[in-house]
């Protein structure tokens, strides 16, 4: 194009909700550390193993064999049947044995897509979506992009842990609320909803006519029990829960992208036509590996956690005898999300902490209200690389 053409250029408009999208300010500070050599990236939430050989395997075998073709909508069948008997045995309980039937299973692009669609599906311009904070920036964004308003209700931090104002959350519905928005176990802080919370949460949505959004992707990550409380053992088929899982974090399959929701098989129908228009179907040779790590994967995700646990305690030791750090021990998720005397901006804190010590950390301004002060550090590493981290950490933490 020549000059005048470009003179006489009227810029094309984006939509507003994508022109406004701000930058993670994870990544802000993610992106100060690209090329460096000697860095323990700890700002994301992904482990350091690489996903398990024999799932690898069965990705390749069913590559191999000629599964590259347009798949079902919701899944193939087999993946969606493994994934039904593997809820049923997590959330099943002596009263309802087997409280999902396959027709509430469908198989995602991973937890995003899954997130993504539901706020498609239910999200219009002016809608509230009400969440529990500190929580994974994106579920923020997500909303926005559809042109919603997040309605943030921020946990307290207490001697005891992260906890949760009950009163406040159902206070913060009003007429406009579409959504409720509930990560537990929470990213970024652990915090767990109690079976009891649930129970009132899930009625309060039934009354006031609210969906019910359950992000409940590290509900293998537990320390002090089998598994998290879930609101599948409570829910009722037809009720308007949307529960997120995905494989990304129990099987160290991040780079997979590979999911599924649990819905209504009403809202599962809806999800269907709404595949279509995203991906078009998840990846079918991935899927079959996807049967595999459900089937043989059981040693695997306990491993995972086992791994998880020693370092979350070796975490936990070394920075609470700071005496500027302020961290109580996660009972969840793979995170610690800490306090440090005297920090404000949390941005600038993790960049001039990296350029220090090559650790690299997220900070808690990224997580909405209650975050302030705070930086997180994900802990599903080696206790070898945590180590390390934790003594170049000490003297800038002192
Ligand atoms: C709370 C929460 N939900 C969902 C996801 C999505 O994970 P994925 O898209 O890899 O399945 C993440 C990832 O970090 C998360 O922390």
């Amino acid at each position: 194009m020549n000059d005048l053409h470009l003179a006489r250029r009227r810029p094309a408009r984006l939509r507003r909700q994508i022109e406004e999208l701000e930058e993670s300010q994870i990544v802000e500070v993610w992106q100060l550390g690209f090329g460096r050599k000697n860095l323990i990236p700890l700002w994301v939430g992904e482990s350091d193993m690489v996903t398990p050989a024999f799932i690898r395997h069965a990705a390749a075998e069913a590559l191999e064999a000629g599964r590259t073709f347009y798949s079902y909508k919701r899944g193939e069948p087999e993946l969606r049947d493994e994934l039904t008997r593997y809820m049923n045995r997590l959330h099943g309980t002596p009263e309802r044995p087997a409280p999902i039937a396959v027709d509430r299973v469908t198989v995602t692009t991973a937890g995003m897509n899954g997130l993504m669609m539901t706020m498609e599906c239910l999200l219009e311009q002016g809608d509230e979506i009400v969440a529990v904070t500190p929580v994974w920036p994106n579920i923020f964004a997500a909303a926005r992009i559809m042109g919603a308003v997040p309605r943030p209700v921020a946990l307290d931090l207490t001697p005891q842990g992260w906890s949760l104002d009950l009163d406040r959350l159902l206070a913060a519905c009003g007429p406009r609320t579409k959504a409720m928005f509930i990560n537990t176990p929470g990213n970024p802080t652990g915090w767990m909803m109690s079976a009891d919370e649930q129970r009132a949460v899930l009625d309060f949505c039934r009354r006031n006519g609210i969906w019910l959004i359950a992000d409940e992707v590290y509900t293998r990550f537990v320390y002090d029990r089998a598994t998290a409380p879930s609101f599948l053992s409570i829910a009722e088929p037809e009720d308007d829960l949307i529960v997120v899982n995905s494989f990304s974090k129990p099987w160290a399959m991040t780079g997979w992208r590979l999911g599924w929701l649990t819905t209504s098989p009403a809202f599962g129908e809806t999800l269907g036509k709404t595949v279509e228009f995203n991906t078009s179907g998840t990846t079918p040779f991935l899927q079959h590996a996807g049967v595999v790590a459900i089937r043989d994967g059981e040693p695997f995700v306990k491993e995972m956690v086992g791994r998880c646990r020693v370092g979350r305690d070796l975490v936990h030791q070394a920075l609470s005898a700071l005496p500027r750090v302020e961290m109580v021990r996660p009972r969840a998720a793979f995170y610690a999300f800490f306090k440090v005397d005297g920090v404000r901006d949390t941005v600038q804190f993790c960049k001039d902490l990296l350029l220090e010590t090559d650790v690299g950390l997220a900070p808690g301004a990224a997580f909405g209200p209650g975050g302030e002060g705070c930086v997180r550090l994900c802990f599903a590493s080696s206790a070898a690389r945590l180590s390390e981290a934790m003594e170049r950490l000490a003297p800038a933490l002192r």
